[in-house]
């Protein structure tokens, strides 16, 4: 929902662009802080928007930093978050990333596979370090959101199966320069309902158990994040329920006295303080289809492309009640560059504003200069 003035605002600005409502994300803050007890660790995973100046706010906040490729370490260090609260996950670290983070002295490295233990530590002994690491568990636990975006399954990529424990172990034994501090788990995205979480801490409590057993008592365990956004009424739902979210791990993940619980959450943290403001450019009428051809396209915002994501769309220059049925798609050559099909808006027309909501997380760090394109311009609430 946007101010007069604020459509005032967007009306003198060159579109597209992504609108930033930053007392919305302080707002967010404060929930998330309030929420969660004292002794979790809360890190921001700055794949969901790595903006510098969310990131400065973020980072004043207190909250960690949760990256997953060295010029994420890089741009945390540079923004000011302490490296001892920066994990680096990411199931191919090259070289170059992974001596970065050495060099920077990170909190931990969520290692993936056998083979990244070996590389780690053997870069770790040329610089004469000791690399924490912590394990990343495939759990196999089913997150229920869209299969681009689970990661927590026996068919996906990601993390160290459990018929690898053995093994990894063994490894470790042998490995000089590593130093195994914890357990690591992201299970998947935009998860809409608390059940996978709670089957997640059941699944975590085994394989916490299984590692005490092996003499491996471990004092971090990594829930990662995953917690969803309500993109169909951001303006019901603008901050998530943390505390309900934080209640499933207080209720169902047991940990011994010496072990802390740290979150990775993107989504939840900048999702509703983005919307993508665009212009229509042509209202064009096809057989069966009234198009409403906007400035912006999947190059701007590609979750609807990639993921077929739904968001929420809004004429903010007209908000008549009556409304008719447009396609509503960007310039760019690809049928798939459509933000969302018979979708209702008050009556369209060239010069109107369009608002793209929800679009806070995962929108402007994958914009792209397709087409030559210009990169997408930011604006926020507050300069
Ligand atoms: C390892 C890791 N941690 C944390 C996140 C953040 O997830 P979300 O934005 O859904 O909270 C992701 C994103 O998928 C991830 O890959």
């Amino acid at each position: 929902m946007f101010s007069q003035e604020q459509i005032n605002k967007f009306k003198n600005t060159p579109t597209p662009f992504y609108y930033y409502d930053i007392d919305l994300l302080k707002r967010t803050l404060i929930e998330i802080k309030k929420a969660a007890p004292k002794e979790y660790s809360i890190h921001y995973a700055l794949k969901a928007n790595s903006n510098p100046k969310l990131l400065q706010i973020i980072k004043e906040a207190g909250f960690g930093a949760d990256c997953v490729s060295g010029n994420e370490v890089k741009r945390a260090i540079e923004i000011g978050f302490q490296s001892n609260h920066i994990v680096f996950a990411g199931v191919g670290k090259s070289d170059v990333e992974i001596n970065y983070a050495l060099n920077n002295n990170i909190f931990c490295f969520n290692v993936e596979s056998t083979a990244e233990l070996i590389v780690i530590d053997e870069l770790a002994k040329t610089q004469n370090k000791i690399a924490k690491v912590a394990l990343r568990i495939n759990p196999n636990v089913d997150a229920h959101t869209h299969k681009y975006i689970t990661t927590g399954l026996e068919e996906n990529k990601f993390g160290i199966n459990p018929y690898e424990f053995d093994t990894v172990i063994d490894l470790i034994k042998k490995l000089s320069h590593i130093q195994l501090i914890g357990l690591h788990f992201h299970i998947g995205s935009q998860i809409g309902t608390l059940t996978p979480f709670k089957n997640l801490c059941l699944r975590v409590n085994e394989i916490n158990n299984w590692f005490i057993e092996k003499g491996y008592l471990l004092p971090h365990i990594n829930v990662g994040g995953g917690l969803g956004i309500n993109y169909h009424e951001p303006d019901k739902e603008s901050i998530v329920d943390f505390e309900s979210f934080f209640n499933v791990f207080k209720q169902f993940l047991e940990l011994k006295p010496s072990q802390s619980v740290h979150f990775e959450l993107g989504r939840a943290f900048i999702g509703q303080c983005g919307s993508l403001i665009s212009r229509v450019l042509y209202i064009k009428n096809g057989i069966n289809t009234n198009f409403a051809i906007l400035d912006a396209g999947m190059t701007d915002l590609i979750r609807p492309a990639l993921y077929q994501a739904y968001h929420k769309i809004e004429n903010i220059s007209n908000t008549a009640s009556q409304t008719i049925k447009y396609d509503v798609v960007g310039p760019i050559c690809e049928s798939s560059d459509c933000f969302g099909k018979a979708v209702s808006l008050s009556e369209t027309k060239r010069g109107d504003l369009i608002a793209i909501r929800s679009a806070g997380a995962y929108g402007e760090v994958m914009s792209s200069s397709y087409n030559l394109r210009d990169i997408t311009k930011s604006v926020f609430s507050v300069d």
